[in-house]
């Protein structure tokens, strides 16, 4: 624990935030989870649980460790549960007046000195802090899934952000047993900056004939050792978050590489999003 960070709040309990608020419990900080309504909350509890089961049956925790993980947690849908928190996470939907609304909503019941970080995959850091009373004790904390296994964190510093809450915020990772690396607050950061194009070229080279879904992803795997071929992970990541972060990246740039090519654009409109919808470049079969 760090010596002025001691309980956190997560704002959101989907795939980031469930696994954001696992990660801080089981490093032993006092962790607030709050979702909007109790199936989402429950939808979120079970995806922790899972998870501390995969990692006891990996032998990477003990069955005394996750059962102390879910005891440190909260689970909740009242905001005034955050009270007390020194620093609040959000991973809510990616829409910046749903996150302006929460902002309001957690200052009003949290301490003048508490950090607001968002775990945003490519909203502006200095507008989102903009929108709050303490744009100077607001960071971004961009966390990678699944985040129980990825080691990466991008700490963004926004225009507004002090270098004190910066060098909170970094020391806060090194204690979660993540590597925290600085990026800058522009669109993408780091690793959507350079994995999105990726992500993109790879269905613009399968439509001009460059292979097949599973050669290309055999070739990458196989030929670079990636763990997963670019049309696995545009599954695994979402095709309507990869859309959405190009369309973001496009707007901030306007460079051709960052442009959603058409197949991708209409794949979302037909509700084809990838493992999360049991369709995309793959099928999932309901288990
Ligand atoms: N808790 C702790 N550790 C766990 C765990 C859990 N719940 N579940 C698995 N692990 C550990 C395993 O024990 C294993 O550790 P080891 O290497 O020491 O034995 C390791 O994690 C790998 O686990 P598995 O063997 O179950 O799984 P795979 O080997 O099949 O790997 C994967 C799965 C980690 C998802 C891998 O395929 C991978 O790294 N894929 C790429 C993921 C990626 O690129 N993510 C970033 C997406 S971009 C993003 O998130 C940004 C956003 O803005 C879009």
């Amino acid at each position: 624990m760090t010596e002025d960070i001691r309980k956190i709040g997560v704002l959101g309990c989907g795939l980031m935030g469930s696994g954001i608020a696992e990660v801080c419990a089981r490093q032993g900080f006092a962790t607030v989870v709050r979702e909007v309504d109790d199936a989402l909350l429950e939808r979120g509890m079970s995806r922790i649980r899972s998870s501390l089961e995969k990692a006891q049956s990996r032998g990477k925790i003990s069955e005394a460790d996750a059962a102390q993980t879910l005891a440190r947690m909260i689970a909740t849908t009242d905001v005034a549960d955050l009270a007390g928190c020194d620093l609040v996470i959000e991973a809510v939907t990616e829409n910046k007046d749903v996150k302006a609304q929460i902002y309001r909503d957690v200052e009003n019941v949290v301490g003048a000195q508490t950090i607001l970080a968002s775990n945003t995959s490519s909203l502006c850091i200095t507008e989102l802090a903009a929108t709050t009373s303490r744009p100077d004790r607001f960071v971004g904390l961009h966390f990678f899934n699944p985040v129980p296994v990825m080691k990466l964190v991008e700490v963004i510093r926004g225009l507004t952000t002090t270098a004190d809450t910066f060098a909170r915020a970094h020391r806060f990772c090194l204690t979660l047993g993540k590597e925290p690396v600085a990026a800058a607050d522009r669109a993408g950061f780091i690793v959507n900056r350079l994995l999105v194009p990726y992500l993109l070229d790879a269905i613009r080279a399968h439509e001009e004939g460059a292979g097949s879904i599973a050669d290309i992803d055999r070739a990458m795997t196989l030929g670079c050792g990636y763990p997963m071929g670019p049309f696995t992970l545009l599954d695994f990541v979402g095709l309507d978050t990869t859309y959405w972060i190009a369309n973001i990246m496009f707007d901030e740039f306007r460079e051709a590489r960052f442009a959603p090519p058409a197949l991708l654009k209409r794949m979302v409109l037909a509700g084809k999003l990838g493992r999360k919808s049991g369709s995309g470049f793959y099928e999932y079969p309901a288990k």
